[in-house]
């Protein structure tokens, strides 16, 4: 009798991570805006950040988590067969920081590219990757999320300046035909409320110009309580669909994964699938918001910590720009 076809499956078989060793606490931000830690503490649960140096920049960081990332899968980059960097704080428009990696990885002609999908990036990616590997298209992806984002922040401004910090976070995605690996990925997008965060220069829009720079066009600007409302909900939503679709009890969950902008933004999802802070990962107090960093950053600590293992069932959620919003179930 013919063996019946067993399901092909991504799994992340290795995670890196690398953050610029400066840092940046918030009372140094104390002596550039005003603001205090006291607040920063009580609206975000932030107390530091990593800053690049002036010479470092996306693909810098990029490059260090994956080397870690296929020193810890035991391979080399010629390994790989297709690379996805996740950014929205790219080394330029073009070439991609994507091939910028594959260059520095001294790897050719594997496909390489960028994603934007601003702190949702990582699972974009990953649900991407995901695809090319169950329809058998590639065997092994790397998929990085890679922030410089204090490059685009105004120091002048206390909304955001103290929200955001650089680093890079990588994972290998490898096929397999055992009962793990990536279960669901979602996805969504609302592009009518693109305003509510927003680099607007730069672009074919408002290409560089002294207006634009007189106007602060080429930094990041939010609404943030706009945006704080508005994740709350979606991210309510996406957690419980998410795991109602693959009939899983949030009681089953192992941890949760969350994209690190807020506390009480994490606070308010764990809060919504009953589940105790002790089984959410977080790290935003040394990193602040990377963006589509987080969630890689903090994978990668949770792997190295111990705090997921062989088995565990593994729910990552994002929202950020765009604006976008993202769900990923993996069965470690
Ligand atoms: N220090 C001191 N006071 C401040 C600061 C600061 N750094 N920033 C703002 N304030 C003041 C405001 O001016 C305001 O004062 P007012 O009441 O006198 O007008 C007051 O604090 C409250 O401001 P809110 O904006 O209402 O504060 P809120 O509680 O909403 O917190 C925050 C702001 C932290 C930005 C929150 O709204 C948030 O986290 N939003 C979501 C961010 C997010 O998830 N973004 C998505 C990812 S980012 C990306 O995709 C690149």
């Amino acid at each position: 009798m013919k063996e019946p076809a067993k399901t092909i499956r991504s799994r992340i078989i290795a995670t890196g991570a690398y953050a610029p060793s400066k840092k940046l606490t918030n009372f140094d931000i104390e002596k550039i805006v005003d603001t205090s830690d006291e607040w920063i503490v009580e609206r975000t649960g932030i107390k530091e950040r990593r800053t690049c140096g002036t010479h470092e920049a996306a693909s810098d960081l990029a490059f260090e988590a994956s080397k870690i990332a296929l020193k810890n899968a035991g391979l080399k980059a010629k390994d790989i067969d297709m690379i996805i960097v996740a950014s929205v704080s790219t080394d330029m428009p073009f070439p991609s920081t994507a091939c910028i990696l594959q260059d520095r990885l001294e790897i050719k002609n594997t496909p390489a590219f960028d994603l934007n999908a601003a702190c949702s990036g990582f699972i974009y990616s990953l649900s991407i990757a995901d695809s090319f590997i169950r329809t058998l298209t590639y065997k092994r992806i790397l998929i990085v999320g890679a922030e410089a984002l204090t490059k685009f922040l105004d120091w002048e401004d206390r909304t955001t300046c103290v929200l955001f910090g650089d680093g890079a976070g990588a994972a290998i995605l490898e096929a397999t035909d055992e009962d793990r690996g990536v279960l669901s990925t979602k996805l969504y997008a609302d592009g009518s409320l693109g305003d509510f965060i927003t680099l607007e220069g730069g672009g074919s829009r408002n290409p560089a110009s002294k207006d634009t720079l007189k106007k602060k066009q080429h930094f990041i600007k939010m609404k943030g309580n706009e945006t704080f409302k508005v994740a709350v909900r979606a991210l309510e939503n996406l957690v419980i669909d998410t795991l109602k679709e693959n009939n899983i009890k949030p009681s089953q969950l192992s941890i949760l994964i969350p994209h690190q902008a807020n506390l009480r933004i994490i606070q308010a999802t764990a809060s919504r699938l009953g589940l105790s802070m002790d089984k959410v990962m977080l790290n935003l107090e040394r990193y602040g918001n990377t963006s589509a960093a987080s969630i890689p950053i903090a994978l990668d600590e949770a792997v190295r910590t111990g705090r997921v293992r062989a088995g565990d069932i593994v729910l990552l959620e994002a929202f950020g720009a765009g604006l976008t919003w993202a769900s990923a179930l993996i069965k470690w």
